[in-house]
């Protein structure tokens, strides 16, 4: 066969293709557990994070081992036994109708369709009891929804920290809930009154710390007001009473 046949050319085109695809693919089957574990460490630094534990230099998993993973039931309000925390995917039960309840119209604050029945949350606890705990959190933005932990000191109100690990607002304007500076100005407010009452709440521009009430109120982003209001929603959704108010007042009470 010539060097220059029409033959020769789709044999060595052919050839080149599969070569390439077996390439191809036994790099994503072969790397495939290590994006597993490479995505959970992700988590586990963003879960660490939220409650501003995340050190450098320290292995993420090592930093891990001072949370206590536990599952909560939704409708109780309590811890559950009832699956595995270790194994429990919380975000694939929310699209389960045999896992979730579906929300509706003013239930819907966040915007997210349906809740799973039971949630993940962390704690980090020490010989007095809980230090804190980090609360799942998700809801719709202008583009995305915004999936974050929120995380509250041992008196179940005051705010440790929070944070957003996915979501598509845009950089520079929703895209600022990820601002190391407006993150940091979450610390120390807090989500409830003496009353047990939700108070935390994003508002439309800057807070007047003058005025009574500041100390439950968050800044607005600067030109994403609607990303700002889909944050002000997930957190009235998941510190409410469909959320995990329920929980907070049986852990409050040591009756979890
Ligand atoms: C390309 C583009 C991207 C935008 N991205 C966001 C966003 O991520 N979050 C948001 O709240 N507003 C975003 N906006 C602005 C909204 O359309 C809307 O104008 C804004 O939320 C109003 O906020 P303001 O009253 O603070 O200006 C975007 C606008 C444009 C043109």
């Amino acid at each position: 066969m010539s060097k220059d046949s029409v033959a020769r050319t789709f044999i060595v085109a052919a050839v080149l293709c599969i070569v390439c695809a077996v390439v191809v693919s036994t790099a994503a089957v072969s790397l495939r557990p290590q994006q597993q574990i490479n995505k959970e460490l992700d988590l586990k630094s963003n879960i660490l994070a939220s409650a501003g534990l995340l050190q450098a230099g320290i292995p993420i998993d090592e930093q891990f081992e001072a949370v206590t993973v536990k599952v909560v039931d939704m409708q109780s309000g309590r811890f559950t036994d009832a699956v595995d925390s270790a194994t429990y995917n919380q975000r694939k039960a929310s699209k389960d109708p045999a896992q979730s309840v579906a929300l509706s119209g003013d239930e819907d604050l966040a915007k997210i369709k349906r809740r799973a029945n039971y949630a993940t949350v962390y704690l980090i606890e020490s010989d007095t009891g809980i230090d804190k705990v980090i609360l799942p959190i998700k809801g719709y933005g202008l583009w995305s929804t915004m999936y974050g932990f929120i995380a509250l000191e041992s008196d179940l109100s005051t705010v440790a920290g929070i944070g957003f690990y996915e979501h598509a607002e845009t950089p520079g304007l929703g895209g600022e809930i990820d601002n190391p500076k407006w993150k940091a100005s979450w610390q120390g407010k807090s989500a409830y009154d003496s009353d047990g009452q939700l108070g935390l709440s994003v508002i439309k521009g800057r807070v007047d710390t003058e005025r009574a009430g500041a100390e439950y109120q968050i800044d607005g982003l600067a030109g994403a007001t609607l990303t700002t209001r889909g944050v002000d929603n997930l957190i009235r959704y998941w510190l409410g009473e469909s959320g995990f108010a329920g929980f907070i007042n049986h852990l409050k009470q040591g009756e979890a």
